[in-house]
């Protein structure tokens, strides 16, 4: 018996497009035990997103599955109607965009969406469910005052903060964030974030995060995965990958954040742009990037090959472990 909450096995997303279809996340695979925090990062286009939709079953025209499992507390969600998954999203695995500021109803006050969302998940009376709605915004420091609120009257960080509320308000196994703390400063990301790690040893809920920023990564992640084009190129315990990055990208993507604590920087490191997604080349992806590329990488696609808990999708890497 695992403790996974998550299998996520070979899972592919095209993109229907004039051009053809872009193969937009390429076959990703790995788990997620309980209570664990995922950290995934990679530049701007890489797949994150929609990696992250996929695994809820929220994709929409033009995106949609093209192969593989998401397994669920044994259920593979990829096969469910959208009747059946309605019963799993909030209650089993919720969801904050990256657009979370905006997700909020404006028409509704923020206690009556708390409220919609019981309802349609428990029967809870009327008083019970005010009561934990006024608890989870406390859990976010958002007084019980607001439940009367509507969104226009909340900031952008209060409103994203009401989602983080939102998400945790029926206790679910399976939190995925999608950069939740992008339009808040930095003192409020930071009180946040350990809002968040607060209820997530308290609570146990496993957490899969989207972030461009690494100092996140480095203070919360029990392990951390790094995207290219659509792939998992390398993933692994966060301080191994963070130290000691292997592949390629992962250097260059580290070195672009030189300080933790310091600003986000460009991803100067490393020359040229992501391929097609369309027409991707023959062998590795990143290889026209590559310093390190032979004529193996250009002719074959590397798999994701596992060096201890450490997993790493390149040639160079399996070459220099061989000798
Ligand atoms: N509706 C769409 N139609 C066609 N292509 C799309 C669509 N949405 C996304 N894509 C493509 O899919 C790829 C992955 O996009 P995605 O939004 O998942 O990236 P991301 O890693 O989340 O980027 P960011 O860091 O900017 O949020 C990109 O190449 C993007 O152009
Ligand atoms: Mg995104």
């Amino acid at each position: 018996m695992s403790d996974d909450v998550l299998q996520v096995r070979d899972l592919k997303v095209e993109y229907a497009t004039p051009n053809g279809p872009a193969q937009a996340v390429g076959g990703v695979s790995f788990n997620l035990g309980k209570g664990e925090f995922l950290a995934i990062v990679g530049e701007s286009g890489c797949g994150k997103s929609t990696l992250l939709f996929a695994i809820a079953q929220l994709l929409t025209y033009p995106g949609s599955i093209s192969g593989g499992s998401v397994h669920f507390a044994g259920v593979d969600f990829t096969t469910l109607t959208p009747e059946a998954l309605r019963l799993h999203r909030w209650r089993d695995i919720s969801v904050v965009m990256q657009s979370a500021m905006n997700a909020l109803n404006p028409t509704l006050t923020v206690g009556a969406q708390l409220a919609d969302a019981c309802k349609a998940h428990t029967d809870w009376s009327d008083e019970r469910i005010a009561q934990r709605s006024a608890e989870v915004l406390a859990m976010v420091a958002i007084d019980e005052a607001h439940l009367k609120s509507f969104p226009f009257q909340l900031s952008g960080g209060m409103r994203q903060r009401a989602m983080i509320a939102m998400a945790l308000l029926l206790e679910p196994q399976l939190v995925i964030m999608d950069e939740p703390t992008s339009a808040l400063d930095v003192v409020a990301q930071r009180s946040l974030m350990r809002q968040v790690e607060t209820l997530r040893h308290r609570l146990g809920f496993a957490v899969i995060f989207v972030t461009h920023d690494m100092s996140v990564v480095s203070h919360y992640s029990d392990r951390l995965a790094v995207m290219y084009a659509g792939e998992v190129v390398e993933l692994g315990p966060t301080r191994e990958v963070f130290d000691h990055p292997e592949h390629p990208y992962s250097q260059g993507l580290m070195e672009a954040f030189p300080s933790l604590l310091g600003d986000q920087r460009e991803l100067t490191g490393i020359a040229g742009t992501p391929p097609s997604l369309v027409n991707p080349p023959e062998g590795c992806l990143f290889a026209p990037r590559c310093a390190h590329a032979n004529d193996e990488c250009r002719r074959v696609r590397p798999e994701l090959v596992a060096y201890g808990d450490h997993q790493v999708r390149c040639h160079w890497v399996a070459r220099n472990k061989a000798s």
